[in-house]
C-alpha cells in the first residue's frame, strides 16, 4: 500500500449521510449515466453501497440487460436487495460479494461505473488491473471520486495506474463535488 492509498471502507451506516432522498439534487443518476449505458448490455457497478445508481443502471440496460452490483460488506448488499426488489428491479440486478483483494467476478462486462470508491482500495493498481480484465474490447470505466477525501495528487495517482494499465483516458465528465475520469479499454 502505497502513502496514496488506504484501508478505509465507508460504513453502512456513514451511507445515509449522503444516500437519502436530497442525493438526487446533486446527483442525478441518469444524468451521470445515460451517456455511457446501451439497453441490453452487461453492466459493473462496483463498490454499489445500496445501489443509489445501480437502479437507474438496471433501467437503463433494461430487461434485457445485466447489472452485476458488487461491494465488499453484506450489509450494503441487504441494502441494495430492499431496493432492488421495491423497483421491480431485482431480474436485472445481480447482487455479488467482493472478495477481501479482488472482485471475484469472471463474466465480461460492456461498462464498469465506480463511484466515490476507488480511494477506499488499498491495491489500486491490482484493483484497476482487475477492472480491465473483466471490461470487453472497447468497455468504458467511469470513475467518479470525491472531491473532499481525494486529492488532485492522489486523483492523478489513479490517472497515472490507469493509462499505465493500458487505458485511454478519455475524458472527465462534470460530477458535483467530484473529480471524474472516463478510461476506454
Ligand atoms: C462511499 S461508498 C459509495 C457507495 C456507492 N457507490 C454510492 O455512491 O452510493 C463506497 C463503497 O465501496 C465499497 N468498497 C470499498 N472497497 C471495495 C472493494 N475493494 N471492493 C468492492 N467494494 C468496495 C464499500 O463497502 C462501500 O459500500
Amino acid at each position: 500500500m502505497t502513502q496514496l492509498e488506504s484501508n478505509y471502507t465507508c460504513p453502512w451506516w456513514l451511507l445515509f449521510t449522503f444516500d437519502n432522498p436530497l442525493r438526487k439534487l446533486i446527483h442525478n443518476p441518469h444524468k451521470i449515466l445515460r451517456p455511457y449505458v446501451k439497453a441490453g448490455s452487461t453492466v459493473l457497478d462496483v463498490g454499489c453501497g445500496m445501489g443509489y445508481f445501480s437502479l437507474e443502471l438496471a433501467r437503463l440496460v433494461g430487461p434485457q440487460g445485466k447489472v452485476f452490483a458488487a461491494d465488499l460488506q453484506p450489509r450494503m448488499l441487504a441494502g441494495l436487495e430492499r431496493r432492488s426488489h421495491k423497483a421491480g428491479l431485482q431480474t436485472v440486478i445481480q447482487p455479488h460479494l467482493c472478495g477481501a483483494n479482488s472482485i471475484g467476478l469472471t463474466e465480461p462486462v460492456d461498462m464498469i461505473f465506480a463511484f466515490w470508491m476507488v480511494h477506499e482500495v488499498s491495491d489500486r493498481k491490482a484493483f484497476l488491473q482487475e477492472l480491465f480484465s473483466l471490461l470487453k474490447p472497447d468497455g468504458v470505466l467511469l470513475i467518479v471520486e470525491p472531491l473532499i477525501h481525494v486529492t488532485q495528487k492522489n486523483f492523478e495517482y489513479t490517472l497515472d495506474l490507469g493509462n499505465e494499465i493500458g487505458f485511454s483516458e478519455i475524458s472527465h465528465p462534470e460530477v458535483a463535488v467530484s473529480r471524474s475520469v472516463v478510461f476506454l479499454k
